[in-house]
């Protein structure tokens, strides 16, 4: 069973193609990405309407490219499947005016997949992990706490009122003058930065929901960042550090709280998995892990490459359906909200 993936929903173009592998899990034969990461830097955040026709400009290109390093032709498919939402509407439907198209010239089933559903199966992809588990998604645009319970069961545990962590990382590294996207820019100068020497609050600590909020950490970071300006380098090390110690610390907690709710809506979690973007943060890895291992659980988190969008996310989820009869057809919507 061949399932081609493709994914547009949000800044990176995606293509690839995945086979049922050993014990469980996927085989990825292609796994092609392009990041508009360059055309978007300008305006230090995602255009919607530069990300749809950068879209256009290269998705069957990274198609073709798809097939060709797989050694297959679209003969060769059992399915195509494209992530149909939650995402930017403008690239969510050339994906899957893409996919239609595709499906209807190859004779192949389509497959519409929730983009974070694809996020949340990535662990049984890559690791070929058993149901049920305990996942925290977080991503620019998503933060959740769910028990992942089977192919489209999924309990929601926690979610953030206010920003998502991506977006919180990609904000603070704004207003700290530091590239976009902000993850990667605001770890690396946390490296080097003192954590204690900003006070910064730690929002939700306690509470019983496993609910998180962000924005009163990062306006809480900006204060101090205009008391103490201009900002020289030791200065945007040291809140970098603060807000990436506050952030891991809201996590445990919140992660805690998740942990102690899994059992009454799903029993008992084979592991803790961590997916989307966020989740390349070594600090928040490492602290995951440690939670994981303290509630004798295994920790699982996808190799860098397939913790951000890609298309190996998509056509996994879309096998997933698939071996369950779980099809569309050509009235699939493309949705910009699609809780899961
Ligand atoms: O899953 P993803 O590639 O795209 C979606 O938002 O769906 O996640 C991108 C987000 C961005 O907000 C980015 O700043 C964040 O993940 N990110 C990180 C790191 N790498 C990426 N946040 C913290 N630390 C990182 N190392
Ligand atoms: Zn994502």
């Amino acid at each position: 069973m061949n399932v081609l993936g493709i994914e547009t929903t949000c800044d990176e173009t995606a293509a690839a193609i995945v086979s049922p592998g050993e014990d469980g899990r996927g085989l990825i034969r292609a796994n092609e990405v392009l990041s508009q990461i360059a055309e978007h830097a300008a305006y230090g955040g995602v255009v919607p309407e530069i990300a749809a026709r950068a879209h256009v400009e290269v998705l069957d290109r990274l198609i073709a490219r798809a097939l060709e390093t797989a050694g297959m032709r679209l003969a060769d498919l059992d399915g195509i499947a494209v992530a149909a939402g939650p995402g930017l509407i403008g690239g969510v439907l050339i994906g899957l005016v893409t996919a239609k198209t595709l499906s209807l010239v190859a004779r192949r089933p389509l497959v519409a997949v929730n983009h974070l559903e694809a996020h949340a199966l990535t662990a049984r992809l890559t690791d070929g992990l058993a149901f049920p588990y305990l996942l925290l998604l977080a991503s620019g645009g998503h933060t959740q706490l769910v028990a992942v319970k089977g192919v489209g069961e999924y309990v929601r545990l926690g979610t953030t009122i206010d920003d998502a962590i991506g977006e919180a990382f990609d904000k603070v590294a704004k207003l700290l003058g530091l590239g976009y996207p902000g993850g990667p820019e605001v770890e690396r100068m946390a490296e080097a930065g003192d954590p204690e020497r900003f006070a910064l609050p730690r929002p939700m600590l306690g509470r019983r929901e496993a609910n998180f909020s962000l924005s009163g950490l990062k306006t809480a970071l900006r204060i101090e960042a205009e008391r103490i300006a201009p900002l020289a380098e030791r200065d945007v090390a040291d809140l970098c550090a603060g807000f990436q110690a506050a952030v891991v610390d809201v996590v445990v907690d919140r992660l805690r709280v998740a942990l102690r709710g899994f059992g009454a809506v799903a029993g008992h979690p084979t592991a803790l998995v961590a997916a989307g973007g966020v989740s390349a943060n070594g600090a928040i890895r490492r602290a995951l892990a440690a939670q994981a291992g303290q509630a004798g659980l295994a920790f699982v988190a996808p190799p860098l490459a397939l913790c951000g969008d890609n298309g190996a996310m998509i056509a996994w989820a879309g096998l997933e359906r698939l071996r369950l009869g779980l099809v569309d057809d050509l009235t699939a919507p493309a949705r910009a909200r699609w809780p899961f």
